[in-house]
């Protein structure tokens, strides 16, 4: 069948330059965003007295029982066409008859593809941020109830101080609700309409951009029509923050993968969220936390193609700036996927107390806290540093630990030493005492907590 942009060219092109070229079969899923734009581009071209309101009228009602029909199932994308503007003027123009052909009036396809990525994203940016809402509140959950449970807090992988499995989720809880900021912040600048840029320099119609723009729920309009039809920033800074948030999901998934191995045991993974290995009997696999990690690479490598394909096109539409739906799109549904699962897992995620708080009594994490003793009772800190750093020494070498060793093998070291370090170096105490804001005491994270209940 010949083209609707037929003319210039006999429309008669090659199926497999047809089938190269089209992209119904990701852009369909557009459709609502499609039909809405253009009940309001009907509404406004009468408004403006392009069209008349008899026309109008009927354009809207054709495309009303489209998208009714579309929902329903009863009518079907016909995937021979070009992408989801043509086919919903096709259908349009078939139901209706050439009252359908007065719909693309002082607009283009290219200003409005642009309007239906920004609408279709805009309500992705919603669900996703909910997403995350509905994450960071099982992670505060969690938090709660272990706000106490003590375990060895890292660096470099190594035991460097005893803090609390509360304070460690309470981190994560931190991230999402930075990222949740982020896709707010994003949204802001994507909610602008680029409707009635036309194909790149506006229209001789006396249009009216606003009241389309304020019919779509957007805060305004793109202000320069050029940079209107050819911006896909808001793709861009969109895949950015999922790309930080899948990032942050990945390090945690890192951890629960640590934490469940054999070595650790700090944490047990529901059956739900778990598999088996199909050889090994005595498996228990994290796979949902490895998918997550791995689909990370997959988000920041949907980023990084749309990068590129922009990077080297000249002002406007240029048809490469196609190949931005695939990549968004891609990125919405993993992460979409990741979320859901990543909180049914972190939900149903228990943890070993007894092991963490055995895993924190080895290590010598209680070091800083001896020569904060010292320092306390006068001794400045480099000198206290160095004592606590020979007795470390001396306990590996004996193979016992700073609690065991003998008051007067401490005094030999410094006549500061008395009773009262043992309690000093607790790891009760250690934690407890740590109740400069955002430290890991039971009070410092039960006040994060509660910030965070606010935020939510
Ligand atoms: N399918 C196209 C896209 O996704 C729509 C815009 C086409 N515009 C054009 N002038 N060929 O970008």
């Amino acid at each position: 069948m010949a083209k609707m942009w037929a003319g210039r060219t006999d429309g008669m092109t090659e199926q497999i330059a047809d089938d190269f070229n089209s992209s119904i079969h990701f852009d369909s899923r557009m459709y609502r965003q499609d039909i809405t734009g253009s009940m309001a581009h009907a509404a406004m071209l009468a408004a403006k007295s392009i069209i008349t309101n008899e026309d109008a009228d009927q354009l809207i009602a054709g495309l009303e029982q489209i998208l009714h029909d579309l929902d329903s199932g009863a009518l079907e994308f016909d995937m021979t066409c070009e992408d989801i503007h043509m086919f919903v003027e096709q259908v349009l123009t078939q139901r209706i008859g050439d009252v359908g052909k007065k719909l693309h009036t002082a607009r283009s396809r290219n200003d409005q593809v642009a309007l239906d990525i920004r609408m279709y994203l805009r309500s992705q940016i919603d669900e996703i941020s909910q997403l995350v809402t509905d994450l960071i509140r099982a992670v505060t959950e969690k938090a709660e109830a272990y706000k106490a449970s003590i375990m060895p807090g890292y660096t470099h992988l190594q035991r460097a101080q005893p803090i609390t499995y509360g304070h460690h989720l309470m981190a994560y809880a931190m991230m999402l609700l930075r990222d949740r900021e982020r896709l707010a912040d994003c949204r802001k600048r994507m909610n602008l309409s680029p409707i009635g840029c036309c194909a790149l320099a506006g229209t001789t119609y006396d249009t009216d951009r606003y009241l389309e723009a304020e019919r779509l729920g957007f805060d305004g309009i793109c202000r320069n029509s050029l940079d209107g039809v050819s911006d896909r920033d808001f793709c861009v800074e969109l895949m950015s923050a999922l790309s930080v948030l899948m990032m942050h999901l990945s390090r945690f998934s890192e951890e629960i993968i640590l934490w469940s191995s054999w070595e650790f045991k700090f944490v047990e993974l529901s059956d739900a969220y778990t598999t088996g290995s199909s050889i090994m009997p005595q498996k228990k696999n994290p796979d949902m936390a490895e998918l997550v990690r791995g689909k990370t690479g997959r988000v920041y490598g949907d980023l990084m193609a749309l990068l590129t394909t922009l990077k080297g096109l000249p002002l406007a539409y240029n048809k490469d700036m196609q190949e931005d739906k695939e990549a968004v799109f891609d990125a919405v549904d993993t992460v979409q996927m990741c979320l859901k699962v990543f909180t049914g897992m972190v939900a149903t995620m228990t943890a070993n107390e007894a092991n963490m708080k055995r895993a924190a009594q080895k290590g010598f994490i209680n070091a800083t806290d001896l020569a904060d003793y010292l320092v306390k009772k006068g001794m400045p800190f480099r000198s206290a540093y160095k004592i606590s750093g020979s007795l470390v020494a001396l306990c590996i070498r004996e193979n016992t630990v700073l609690e065991e060793l003998p008051l007067q093998t401490y005094q030999t070291y410094s006549d500061l030493f008395d009773a009262d370090l043992y309690e000093h170096i607790d790891l009760v105490t250690c934690v407890e005492k740590r109740i400069s804001e955002g430290g890991t005491s039971t009070a410092s994270v039960a006040a994060q907590i509660e910030w965070v209940k606010t935020q939510i």
